[in-house]
């Protein structure tokens, strides 16, 4: 009988890609798949390890999914960034009762270790934690760019382009739980691209730890959103993320010169104060940050930017958290993720540095920069007021009035749209009528087809 799995996606986007990549794998295998957990014969996990609360969330859902079953069997695998680094942890607890476990490069093997659980000898005597099966081996090459991913409709797809990471910055786990840097060749990504439009996806998200590290043959990433943003039928192009140190002229000239290509950029700065940044491995400073931000609204003012920051990293001062403060305000963000630090066991951080910051310090500091950040967005949105903005329609509005409408507007900020001549899956220009710090409320301007 057909084997029915659940998936739960927990991390980045990276992480729902893949569970995409992982859907594709098992329907080729036979394998079903049900929206209700507590129907699954297999429950698998796509965890996350970049930060500790994420850790939290997995072995709590597994806690909470063994309760509800009450003794009744059902197989439990992990995926994603935790199978790396904590397989060890993982299989030994005997609490969690894991099955397998299948690191980010090993999906294609998930038919065989799903098999290799059901086998009826371990059925009858029990696996002792050596003998699950497990898979985190991490590859130089597997792009899996021979599958095309199982995607739930919708108006905006995933594509991962490259994989892995070789930053280092001393903080992240990232480039030991996903391994090295390799890249996707240009004509593959445009063949699922091309596909997507004929599955009536309309816009792309081009995905990579750092997208100017991709490189293919004589392509570089400037070349690859071109390329991808010309396809006919694709109406916007977005990417995450770049990294500080290396946002070339060339791209910048792509995107200003190319409409598809929504101007927003998500440039995560983690920290303002130069001692920190080093600390970080980040490979830019304070000043360098803002001369980018500075090329970018010169050449393109309407520019839209958010970031990520990690406050309370080892030795961090009052005063060093003010220049977060300071560049924060100075660069008026769109909007901020904003995080404490958090050690991750294996990286240099944790190795070199102890997390000495106190917790309430690091509490104290994420509320100042959250607080700031509210600000700001409440300041740039409302400024917004009366602007025609255009809109890609996603799905109906949860949250508006009746027949209102869901969409993002080419800076990526959230947009209410009152109810009007138009629906999902168009791009219109709409007025904006009101704004908040999380969104912009908007009617429709005119239909832009
Ligand atoms: N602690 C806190 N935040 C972290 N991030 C990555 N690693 C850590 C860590 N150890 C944040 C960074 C990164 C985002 C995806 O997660 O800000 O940009
Ligand atoms: Fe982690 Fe730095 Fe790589 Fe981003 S660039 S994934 S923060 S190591």
């Amino acid at each position: 009988m057909t084997k029915k799995v659940f998936i739960k996606t927990l991390g980045c986007q990276m992480n729902e890609y893949d569970t995409e990549l992982v859907r594709a794998i098992l329907t080729k295998a036979d394998f079903g798949f049900v929206e209700d957990e507590d129907k699954a014969d297999i429950v698998l996990l796509n965890t996350c390890s970049v930060r500790e609360n994420a850790h939290r969330k997995v072995y709590g859902h597994i806690h909470s999914l063994k309760h509800r079953r009450n003794g009744n069997p059902v197989m439990i695998g992990i995926l994603g960034c935790m199978a790396t680094g904590l397989r060890e942890d993982l299989l030994n607890n005997r609490h969690l009762g894991i099955d397998f476990i299948a690191g980010p490069d090993s999906y294609k093997r998930l038919p065989e270790l799903i098999e290799k659980c059901c086998s009826k000898e371990v059925e009858a005597t029990g696996r002792s934690p050596v003998q699950k099966p497990f898979d985190v081996t991490l590859s130089e090459f597997e792009t899996y760019s021979d599958v095309y991913p199982s995607r739930e409709q919708g108006i905006n797809a995933w594509i991962a382009i490259m994989r892995g990471c070789d930053n280092f910055c001393t903080f992240c786990v990232v480039p030991y739980t996903r391994g090295r840097e390799r890249s996707r060749s240009p004509e593959n990504v445009l063949k699922e691209t091309r596909r997507l439009v004929k599955d009536r996806f309309k816009q792309v998200t081009l995905l990579g730890q750092n997208v100017n590290s991709y490189k293919h043959e004589g392509s570089d990433f400037a070349d690859l959103i071109e390329v991808v943003a010309n396809i006919e039928g694709i109406k916007r192009v977005r990417f995450m993320s770049p990294h500080p140190k290396d946002f070339p002229g060339k791209l910048l000239d792509v995107m200003a010169d190319n409409p598809k290509i929504c101007k927003h950029i998500h440039l995560p700065l983690q920290a303002g104060n130069d001692r920190i940044l080093n600390l970080m491995n980040r490979t830019y400073t304070q000043a360098e940050f803002l001369k980018l931000v500075d090329k970018f609204r010169a050449k393109c003012p309407q520019i839209s930017l958010t970031t990520d920051i990690i406050v309370g990293f080892p030795s961090e001062t009052d005063t060093e958290f003010e220049d977060t403060v300071r560049v924060m305000e100075k660069v008026g963000f769109d909007a901020a993720f904003i995080f404490k630090y958090s050690q991750r066991k294996g990286t240099i951080a944790a190795r070199k540095y102890p997390d000495d910051v106190p917790g309430e310090k690091k509490t104290e500091r994420i509320v100042r920069l959250n607080q700031l950040q509210k600000e700001i967005s409440r300041r740039k949105n409302r400024a917004l007021i009366g602007s025609v903005q255009e809109v890609l329609i996603e799905s109906a509005s949860t949250t508006g009035s009746p027949g209102s409408y869901y969409g993002r507007s080419d800076g990526n900020k959230t947009v209410i749209v009152a109810p009007g001549d138009y629906a999902v899956g168009d791009l219109i220009q709409a007025t904006v009528t009101d704004a908040s710090p999380n969104d912009l409320k908007a009617e429709i301007a005119q239909p832009k087809e």
